[in-house]
């Protein structure tokens, strides 16, 4: 088994072929920063935030879940400071025009796109939120913005979550959702998109537990990444220095993936302090603190936030899984995704297309999925290595196959993706044999 990591080409061309993700209207082009989940990204992304919600917000009684509007009132982001704050220095060709992020390059060498020596002048700031307009009428005041992080909302919400769940410091909002940055030049596939996916929660706490609890929820966090397959060997710290904390942070860190392109932010952990609810009730009038029936005082928490990407968690997760090996004489490639995390649990493959077979591998297959929780996947096309191969590409940890020894002895023969071991099993057992 070959342990060398895929390139970020052979991860697009995988993720394409085998309908994971490709370009989002590539009919047309494409447009740069925004990508397509196929049928099997779609379901393994869904898995990704199904896990992180269990861990995070099902199984912790004092987090609670949000599901927050993309669009919010306009005077949310100028409190958060994302209006005046939220920019990026960024670099223009006077020549052809095109734009880069003043950190992606070197202004003294040629440009990237047209090759025009001395054309890149000095850097410009640049406010990555997408501006839209609600209403009828565009104009100054019917100007709103797309979200540039889930985060706004929930400590807008602060007062009306703690009200109605009648939580004690310290406790949680988490929310999965879209979030938008008109980025200046997204790349690397998955890794710096216009419209991605954030899972955060805020985790509110007393000021003086704010130093603790981040180191608490930083090992919290390493520890997840672990059991949903990442290896420890690919993840590293970075701490912000001050000039490159979010202008919330006092304390900020990162967990850095070894991606093909380098090691980059995969999940950023940070002590936002008081500044959102102080900010949010400065510029509402509406008071965001907590009243501590110990000492009959109010005070503003401090927030803990955990802030992750699916779509960086998602190629991270792809690319630590990618393996090649030599089977007689052939390459086979498996995606050797953590049970729960791959987009099909088990494929159920009759081996010919004879209706006999066919009519036991749909009994076959409705078995199993009324008797499991497991994503079932049924084909009947192709001859069964090149079924077999497909199922390793996409990651299937287990594969049924109905044979004609099966209408005989009622059993069919289960193979393990990783071992390619395969095991006759009796069809009464197979769902417990399964799980
Ligand atoms: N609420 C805090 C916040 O949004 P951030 O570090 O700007 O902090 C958090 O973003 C996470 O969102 C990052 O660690 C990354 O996983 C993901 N993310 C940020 N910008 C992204 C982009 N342009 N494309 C894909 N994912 C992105």
């Amino acid at each position: 088994m070959s342990d060398s990591k895929p390139s970020l080409d052979t991860m697009v061309s995988l993720a394409k072929r085998r309908g994971f993700v490709w370009p989002a209207s590539e009919i047309y082009g494409g447009l740069a920063g925004f990508y397509d989940y196929g049928p099997y990204g779609a379901q393994m992304a869904r898995n990704i935030k199904d896990a992180w919600w269990d861990a995070f917000v099902r199984s912790v009684p004092n987090i609670h879940g949000l599901d927050s509007a993309i669009i919010q009132n306009p005077k949310l982001w100028e409190a958060s400071g994302h209006v005046a704050s939220f920019n990026d220095p960024m670099v223009e060709c006077s020549n052809c025009r095109a734009r880069f992020r003043q950190d992606q390059i070197d202004a003294s060498q040629p440009c990237e796109n047209c090759q025009a020596k001395g054309s890149l002048g000095g850097a410009k700031t640049f406010n990555m939120m997408f501006k839209t307009s609600v209403g009828p009428v565009e104009g100054d005041d019917s100007t709103a913005y797309l979200r540039p992080e889930t985060a706004g909302a929930i400590f807008a919400d602060f007062d009306l979550v703690q009200a109605t769940t009648r939580s004690k410091i310290p406790f949680g909002i988490a929310q999965i959702g879209r979030a938008f940055r008109n980025e200046i030049s997204p790349r690397e596939f998955l890794f710096r998109l216009r419209e991605f996916e954030q899972m955060e929660f805020e985790y509110f706490v007393r000021p003086e537990h704010a130093e603790q609890e981040l180191s608490n929820t930083k090992q919290i966090c390493w520890d997840w990444l672990k059991t949903i397959g990442l290896k420890e060997e690919n993840l590293s710290w970075y701490q912000h220095g001050e000039d490159e904390r979010a202008h919330y942070a006092a304390d900020s860190w990162d967990i850095n993936y070894k991606y093909p392109f380098g090691e980059r932010e995969l999940w950023g952990i940070a002590n936002r302090t008081d500044f959102d609810l102080k900010a949010h009730s400065a510029a509402s009038g509406k008071e965001l603190s907590y009243f501590d029936s110990e000492t009959n005082t109010h005070f503003v928490p401090y927030v803990i936030e955990p802030s992750l990407g699916v779509d960086r968690l998602f190629l991270a997760l792809l690319h630590s899984a990618y393996h090649e090996e030599e089977v007689k004489g052939e390459k086979r490639v498996v995606l050797k995704l953590a049970p729960g995390i791959s987009p099909v649990d088990v494929a159920v493959l009759p081996l010919s297309n004879k209706p006999e077979l066919i009519k036991l591998s749909h009994e076959v297959y409705g078995k199993v999925t009324a008797e499991t929780d497991f994503t079932v996947e049924y084909d009947e096309t192709q001859s069964i290595g090149k079924r077999y191969r497909r199922q390793d590409e996409i990651g299937t940890p287990k594969c049924v196959t109905i044979d004609f020894e099966s209408l005989k002895d009622k059993a069919v023969t289960v193979r393990d993706r990783d071992s390619m071991e395969q095991q006759r099993v009796p069809i009464d057992k197979l769902a417990e044999k399964l799980g």
